[in-house]
């Protein structure tokens, strides 16, 4: 028993308990999968209701949103009711800030998670272990997972473009290079947002040719090339700016000085600029969302969330200067300049 009495052991068996948990995020996304938030979009329905518009089990569902009620996910209103809630607000497929495709469980990541300890005991990837696939050629045999991705990362991009739209002097650039820019969700919104600006998406051929829809639904697909690319080979060269958003923590240091290497090449003599966008690991005991992404990469791959000094010396291996680092509410953009030449 801990010296401090039994209510702080028993406060401790609750927290750890709590934490410890993994039926609460395995049930947000399955009840996010099936679609439960946009049926209660109107107001409260009755779970027989719910469960026929979503073909599910209605005893079984009304356990799950009663689960979920209790952490404030559903409001269960008596009755075998159930409203939205802010949070389940959130899970509905058209609301503004969705988290819909972010909630959504690949099963093959929590398959890989499932195998976490490999991880912890090689220091090697636990999805390409149990998959015997590294991440992104599983995602490029798997369409269904390789959309499901684009989504969630899509979602994600929405939501931080509403911190980098304004910390950045964007509208002075002139064209901008979004390099592994997926689906084309971040050049969509910033060329949105700044009419003069012009855009070139570089991805794997499978993932841009899902950009084109994007870019013209946001109606910026003439200021906007795009170019299939293996971002290991080449990028398009003299552009102003090079974005690389959550592109370098999911690669080892090699990997991405390459990466980084190949974008300083295109640049050349131009004056051009690098804009690493990602989450940076802070000083301190802080448990935040770089310290889950950095264990979400040991599992998936050699990536890893970086302090701001790691990333110095990955630019500097590049021939880069890390000049500044912007802090946003969600991410961080470092940018770089083409190093001096050693005299
Ligand atoms: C974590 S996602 C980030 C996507 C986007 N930049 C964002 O922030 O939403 C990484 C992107 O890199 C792309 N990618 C991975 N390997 C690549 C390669 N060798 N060449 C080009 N793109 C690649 C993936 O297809 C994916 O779109």
């Amino acid at each position: 028993m801990s010296a401090a009495g039994p209510s702080a052991a028993l406060e401790s068996i609750v927290n750890l308990s709590d934490l410890a948990d993994f039926a609460t995020p395995i049930s947000i996304g399955v009840v996010a999968g099936l679609g439960v938030a946009d049926h209660l979009a109107h107001g409260a329905r009755h779970v027989a209701d719910l469960a026929q518009a979503t073909g599910s089990d209605a005893t079984a569902l009304l356990r799950v949103l009663s689960a979920l009620s209790t952490r404030g996910i559903f409001e269960d209103v008596g009755e075998s009711r159930f409203a939205l809630t802010p949070l389940s607000d959130l899970l509905r497929t058209d609301h503004p800030q969705s988290l819909r495709h972010v909630c959504l469980m690949l099963s093959a990541d929590v398959e890989a998670w499932a195998a976490f300890e490999h991880s912890i005991l090689t220091g090697e990837a636990a999805f390409g272990h149990v998959h015997r696939l590294g991440f992104w050629e599983y995602l490029e045999s798997n369409p269904e997972a390789g959309g499901l991705f684009d989504r969630s990362m899509e979602a994600m991009t929405r939501l931080e473009l509403l911190a980098l739209v304004d910390s950045y002097e964007w509208g002075e650039l002139g064209t901008v290079v979004d390099v592994g820019g997926g689906n084309g969700a971040f050049l969509a919104g910033l060329l949105a947002r700044y009419p003069a600006l012009r855009g070139v998406l570089v991805d794997a051929p499978h993932v841009a040719q899902r950009a084109a829809a994007v870019l013209e639904q946001a109606g910026v697909h003439t200021r906007c090339e795009i170019v299939p690319q293996n971002f290991f080979d080449s990028v398009p060269g003299n552009a102003d700016t090079y974005v690389l958003k959550r592109i370098i923590y999911s690669w080892g240091d090699e990997a991405a000085i390459r990466i980084l290497r190949t974008v300083r090449a295109a640049i050349g003599d131009h004056d051009g600029r690098v804009l690493v966008i990602e989450p940076v690991l802070r000083k301190g005991n802080i448990f935040d969302v770089s310290r889950r992404l950095d264990l979400q990469m040991l599992v998936l791959g050699q990536g890893r969330v970086r302090n701001r000094d790691a990333l110095r010396q990955i630019f500097s291996a590049a021939g880069l200067t890390l000049r500044r680092v912007i802090p946003t509410p969600l991410i961080a953009i470092l940018e770089g300049r083409p190093a001096a030449e050693p005299s």
